[in-house]
């Protein structure tokens, strides 16, 4: 037993390269789709997927491609969650990492959003890093029936 009895569990290992981004995105979807999403929280998924994987390969890997991105998808009753981890180099300061707009690659383009935008897309999010070893981010969301809108 895993901790995880009850639940349906999925889980992916791929190298920390940008062209397995789309992969990710594609696999939890399609994962997902068990639970009857609706277009909107299917796109939710999809970003939040790409952004931490995204976070993995270009700041816990510093584009390093020899990293391992792992990703396991949980569904128990309606409830999705996600896990995301990387074995890099790991956050120093958590809360600074988590404001709006806060990004420690200004000169890559980069907005500083990722992290605000699971927090808003996810019903919980949790951020677990140890420098030098590595972050998990833990995301759950309900996905509620679409059924319920036709009956
Ligand atoms: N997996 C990770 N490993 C190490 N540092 C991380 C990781 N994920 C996030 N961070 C740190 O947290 C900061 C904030 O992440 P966030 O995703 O919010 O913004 P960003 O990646 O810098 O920009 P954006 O996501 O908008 O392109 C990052 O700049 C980085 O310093
Ligand atoms: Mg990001």
């Amino acid at each position: 037993m895993n901790g995880q009895s009850g639940a349906n569990v999925m889980s992916l290992q791929f190298s920390s390269r940008s062209e397995n981004e789309a992969f990710a995105r594609v696999a939890v979807a399609a994962f997902v789709s068990q639970l009857d999403p609706t277009l909107d929280e299917l796109t939710d998924l999809k970003t939040v997927i790409s952004e931490a994987v995204t976070n993995c390969i270009i700041h816990g890997y510093d584009n390093d491609p020899s990293g391992m991105v792992s990703i396991t998808a949980a569904i128990e009753g309606e409830d999705i969650t996600l896990t995301v981890s990387d074995q890099g180099q790991g956050i120093e300061d958590v809360e600074l990492a988590r404001q709006p707009l806060f990004t420690s690659k200004p000169d890559m383009e980069r907005s500083g959003m990722g992290f605000t935008i699971m927090e808003n897309f996810m019903d919980e999010f949790e951020v677990t890093t140890e420098l030098g070893a590595g972050t998990t981010i833990r995301m759950k969301k309900r996905i509620e029936s679409k059924q319920a809108l036709y009956n």
